[in-house]
C-alpha cells in the first residue's frame, strides 16, 4: 500500500554534510520524494511536531537543537513508506540499539542527535505532513 512519512533530516544531518548519503538511502530503498524543503524550524512548529514529548526531561534541549539549524523537511512516498523508513533510520539510539547498516547505526552515536526523525504510524503521519506542508493536506 503506497503511504506518505514525513521524514525530517535534522540539524546534526545537515551540518555534518549527509543530506545527500541520507537521500541516498531513501532512494536506494525505492521510496520517491514528494516535498522537500532545506528550513531552519521556528519553535512553534517544533513544539507541534514534537508535542508528544512535552513533559519529557529531554524535551527543551530537542526543541533547542531542532531549531539550531537549518533541517531538511520532506514527505517521502511508496510502498509501506512508514516502516520502510524507520528500518532505513534505525532504533532511536544509534549506540545501543540502531543497527549496523541503519543510518543511525552506521552514522550517529547520540540519542538526541541521531540524524533522522520519521513518522511512526499513519496518525503521526497526516499530523506531521500537515505541519511542515499543509499545501499538502
Ligand atoms: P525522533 O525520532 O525525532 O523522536 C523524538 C526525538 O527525541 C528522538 O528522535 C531523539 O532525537 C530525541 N530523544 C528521544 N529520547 C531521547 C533521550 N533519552 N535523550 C535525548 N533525546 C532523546
Amino acid at each position: 500500500m503506497t503511504e506518505r512519512t514525513l521524514v525530517l533530516i535534522k540539524p546534526d544531518g545537515v551540518a555534518r554534510g549527509y543530506v545527500g548519503e541520507i537521500l541516498s538511502r531513501i532512494e536506494r530503498k525505492g521510496l520517491t520524494l514528494a516535498a522537500m524543503e532545506l528550513r531552519t524550524a521556528p519553535t512553534s512548529v517544533a513544539a507541534e511536531h514534537y508535542a508528544e514529548h512535552e513533559g519529557k526531561p529531554f524535551y527543551p534541549g530537542l526543541l533547542e537543537f531542532i531549531t539550531s539549524g537549518p533541517l531538511v523537511a520532506a514527505v517521502v512516498e511508496g510502498p509501506r513508506a512508514i516502516a520502510a523508513f524507520r528500518q532505513l533510520a534505525g532504533s532511536t539510539d544509534p549506540v545501543a540499539a540502531a543497527a549496523p547498516g541503519s543510518i543511525r547505526g552506521d552514522l550517529a552515536t547520540e540519542t538526541q542527535r541521531n540524524l533522522v526523525h520519521g513518522s511512526d504510524s499513519t496518525e503521526s503521519a497526516d499530523r506531521e505532513i500537515g505541519i511542515w506542508f499543509p499545501e499538502l493536506g
